[in-house]
């Protein structure tokens, strides 16, 4: 991640609430103009009105369904238009889900696949391109702790963030002789809807373990960007869990991780 530049900007995609708010602020105070893509949210005028007054930073912004086919290309042609150099691009928008597998619809099926895999992979497709031309450009894509092994309940959504980390791994090495830079940013839990609190609370004592802030995370994953490095793993009982896990037999690790899952389902 270079420092800012003008008319530089960092997109964040789902950056109206939880992590992606929290790095949209982040990124603001550190002096970055901003583009962000969110869902429509009542207040998002308020909001962005409010960082940019308080940093003194460009702020713009565009509104959209992520899991429409046409969404990543459309904010692309807006971006160009706009005139809006992409120098980093953090794909953060995603969505869970915890239940099992047969009771999911085909609806939540293609919206998770569509938001959490086919966005991300075209977003990075349509941006690196231009990275690629201008040799510098930083790619930040959000994964997740649970990415490391698969996980009975989470089975689609973590599946999808085992994705996101294989994928940004691969570019990193395909990218490795350029000035491109990739990270993925792998939390626990972290604070941020309703619906996650009421999980973490109901997975028991693991969840309230490595429950971070959206503002801490934040803050720990510019600090890591700027100093180029891959795997952001945030809170020091995450990584202390991920340490103790390569040596746990997969086998039992699937059992824990199963029950964990089971109770918050
Ligand atoms: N919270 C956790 O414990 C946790 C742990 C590990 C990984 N993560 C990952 O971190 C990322 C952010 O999660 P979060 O907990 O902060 O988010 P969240 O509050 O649960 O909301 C999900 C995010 O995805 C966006 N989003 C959802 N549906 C969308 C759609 N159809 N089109 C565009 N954007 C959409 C939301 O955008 P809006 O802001 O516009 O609503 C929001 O930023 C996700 O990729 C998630 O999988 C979260």
């Amino acid at each position: 991640m270079t420092s800012p530049a003008k008319k530089e900007y960092i997109l964040i995609t789902g950056a109206s609430s939880g992590i992606g708010r929290a790095l949209a602020a982040e990124g603001a105070s550190r002096g970055h103009n901003l583009f962000l893509v969110a869902l429509p949210h009542d207040g998002l005028d308020d909001y962005v009105k409010e960082i940019k007054e308080k940093h003194k930073v460009e702020v713009k912004y565009s509104t959209i369904d992520l899991t429409q086919r046409e969404a990543p290309q459309k904010i692309y042609e807006e971006a160009a238009t706009a005139g809006i150099r992409v120098g980093t691009l953090i794909n953060n928008a995603g969505m869970g889900h915890a239940g099992n597998f047969h009771e999911m619809t085909h609806e939540q099926l293609d919206s998770m696949v569509h938001l959490n895999l086919r966005a991300l992979t075209h977003f990075t497709h349509l941006f690196i391109r231009d990275m690629v031309a201008r040799n510098e450009g930083h790619i930040l894509n959000v994964g997740s702790l649970g990415a490391y092994t698969p996980v009975a309940y989470k089975s689609v959504y973590l599946a999808s963030k085992s994705y996101v980390y294989y994928f940004t791994g691969a570019l990193r090495e395909e990218y490795g002789d350029t000035n491109l830079q990739f990270s993925v940013l792998m939390p626990a839990a972290v604070a941020t809807s309703k619906k996650v609190k009421q999980r973490v609370k109901d997975s028991g004592i693991m969840g309230k373990f490595t429950l971070l802030t959206p503002e801490y995370v934040a803050r720990y994953t510019f600090d890591k960007m700027e100093k180029g490095k891959f795997t952001i793993m945030p809170g020091l009982a995450s990584r202390a869990i991920f340490s103790i896990s390569k040596w746990v037999p997969s086998g039992v690790l699937l059992k824990v991780t199963q029950r964990v899952f089971n109770k918050s389902n």
